[in-house]
């Protein structure tokens, strides 16, 4: 790896206490282009803007496709990522999808490893605090043809990343939008699915809502997705969560959850979760509680949830008697180095460079 330090680091400027998440970045990124077939050397750069051309291939046809995930400081500064090989696997199979040659592992895990180490003083610490890292890949070939690229450009950026809390949300069930299609892109982390899911979520935004329940192409019987994340559902005291499919992102955060909920002895359902049973259960008052799963936030509860005409309000359950929290709280101790780890998620970044 070429390593090439900033003489200008912006961290004397950073206030842990006070900053913008997702527009404050760390001092370095990785970067790594592929041409003439094969990926270049592994370069830690410091971070800044990029050579860009409009006709660049990534902007006119979308190749493009990227992961989230996170990295945090305990107590004792000794840092660690969660679960990175999910992520440099998923980022494999969107790339395979969206006909991007795969990423090297030594541009992924061991640039990830690289930037996490010299920016580790970025890392705030505390509740909530964290290290949002963002490894992406798309097309920079200078060429106006609708075909795959012969050029790449993988990076990694970062930004400091505060609070798990999030407000809890009024969902809107689809009955006409899709965010995925059978055959099509939705398990991809592929950029193109979130600039599909702007308009629909700007729709149900304008008639009072958070986010859109993503529903089956099809028939839109079926629950999918919520906004970005795994939706769970709590129907008594069972929870039921889709299954994956290729119309899914299969969750780190919802994997993580559904260990945590066997080890818990919390019965889990994994399978079809259908419209009007879920419209059923609103109705008759044994839908518990409601969430959608990611990196981001962990959890975000659901206060409402509305389908055609219709707004149903969920009950507000106490910390201690909400699954979410408690899967979200098991996860957490896990990330932060609170509890013990017995799935061998916590992986420490050593202090190398
Ligand atoms: C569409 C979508 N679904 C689900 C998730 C949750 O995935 P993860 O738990 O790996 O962050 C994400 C990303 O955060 C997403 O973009």
């Amino acid at each position: 790896m070429i390593i090439q330090k900033t003489e200008n680091s912006k961290l004397p400027t950073f206030d842990p206490n006070n900053f913008s998440f997702g527009d404050t970045f760390i001092d370095h990124m990785i970067i790594c282009e592929y041409e003439n077939g094969k990926w270049g050397d592994v370069k830690l750069v410091p971070y800044g803007p990029l050579p860009f051309t409009p006709a660049m291939m990534g902007v006119n046809y979308g190749q493009a496709c990227f992961e989230g995930m996170k990295a945090y400081k305990d107590e004792n500064d000794d840092i660690f990522l969660f679960r990175p090989e999910k992520n440099f696997e998923r980022i494999n199979k969107s790339a395979k999808r969206l006909a991007i040659p795969e990423i090297p592992r030594e541009a992924f895990i061991d640039g990830l490893n690289a930037l996490v180490d010299i920016d580790r003083e970025w890392i705030p610490k505390g509740e909530g605090m964290s290290l949002y890292i963002r490894p992406v890949v798309f097309a920079t070939e200078e060429v106006l043809k609708a075909r795959v690229s012969n050029k790449y450009m993988f990076a990694i950026v970062a930004t400091p990343a505060k609070s798990y809390y999030s407000a809890p949300v009024s969902v809107k069930i689809s009955d006409y939008y899709s965010r995925s299609a059978n055959g099509g892109v939705g398990f991809a982390k592929a950029a193109g699915n979130y600039a599909a899911s702007f308009y629909p979520t700007q729709l149900a935004i304008d008639e009072g809502y958070d986010q859109v329940i993503w529903t089956d192409d099809a028939t839109h019987e079926y629950f999918e997705e919520s906004g970005t994340m795994n939706v769970f559902v709590r129907i008594n005291d069972t929870i039921y969560t889709p299954k994956t499919s290729e119309k899914i992102l299969d969750g780190v955060t919802r994997d993580s959850f559904l260990q945590l909920a066997e080890r818990n002895g919390i019965d889990v359902v994994v399978g079809d979760v259908k419209v009007a049973d879920v419209v059923a259960a609103l109705k008759d008052g044994s839908l518990k509680e409601a969430w959608g799963v990611g990196t981001a936030v962990v959890t975000t509860r659901f206060e409402a949830i509305g389908y055609g005409d219709e707004k149903f309000a969920l009950p507000t359950l106490a910390d201690e008697d909400s699954f979410a929290f408690i899967l979200k709280k098991a996860l957490v101790d896990i990330q932060t180095n609170h509890a013990e780890d017995p799935f061998g998620w916590r992986v420490k970044v050593d202090k190398k460079y």
